[in-house]
């Protein structure tokens, strides 16, 4: 059997477990104090946020709902298009709800510009958009982000939900992957 360690694929830790435990802390306790315990509807957009947003909904003090979508990016490379496709959509309805949409990183921000844009035509009170992640220097599209974890360098990184060709989710960390992984 060929036993492949997930860690040997990485180049460096950027952001460690109790870095994340301190960002979470700081992104909920922003999130409790700006919305005075009204309720919350979590919007998560699978795969990658699916780590973070169980880690968050756990600090939220207001009572919360989720709700999941998935956007496919047209390939697995390492970077995405122009164009969003909805994989999955909402089973629930938004309108008059407060809505924070969930992600795991922002690059281009052609994603989360799109995806805001179709949930506020839905008439829903509020959309704000909360990332782990944010490559300030990848951005093409214009988005307003309310809440962002961590801004990092221009790298590619997986870990705590991330991946690579769908790999290396479990990690505990934010690592930068070995350029030799992918080119
Ligand atoms: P955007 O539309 O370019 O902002 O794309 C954001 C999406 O690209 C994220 O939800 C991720 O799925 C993916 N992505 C962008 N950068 C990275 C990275 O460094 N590691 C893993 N996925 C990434
Ligand atoms: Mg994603």
């Amino acid at each position: 059997m060929i036993c492949k360690e997930i860690h040997q694929d990485i180049e460096q830790v950027l952001i460690d477990e109790q870095e994340i435990v301190y960002t979470l802390d700081s992104l909920a306790a922003r999130i409790n104090r700006d919305y005075h315990g009204e309720p919350l509807l979590l919007v998560v957009i699978l795969k990658g946020s699916m780590v973070f947003a169980a880690d968050l909904m756990r600090r939220l003090e207001m009572p919360v709902s989720i709700d999941f979508m998935q956007t496919s990016s047209y390939g697995s490379g390492s970077s995405s298009s122009g164009f969003i496709n909805i994989k999955r959509d909402l089973e629930t309805d938004v309108r008059g709800k407060n809505v924070l949409i969930v992600e795991d990183i922002i690059d281009s921000g052609n994603t989360l510009h799109k995806l805001k844009e179709l949930l506020r035509s839905r008439k829903p009170k509020s959309v704000k958009i909360c990332t782990f992640l944010d490559k300030p220097e990848r951005r093409v599209t214009d988005v307003e982000v309310e809440y962002v974890g961590r801004q990092i360098p221009d790298e590619f990184v997986v870990g705590y939900g991330l991946d690579y060709n769908e790999q290396h989710r479990n990690l505990p960390y934010i690592g930068i992957l070995k350029r030799s992984v992918y080119e």
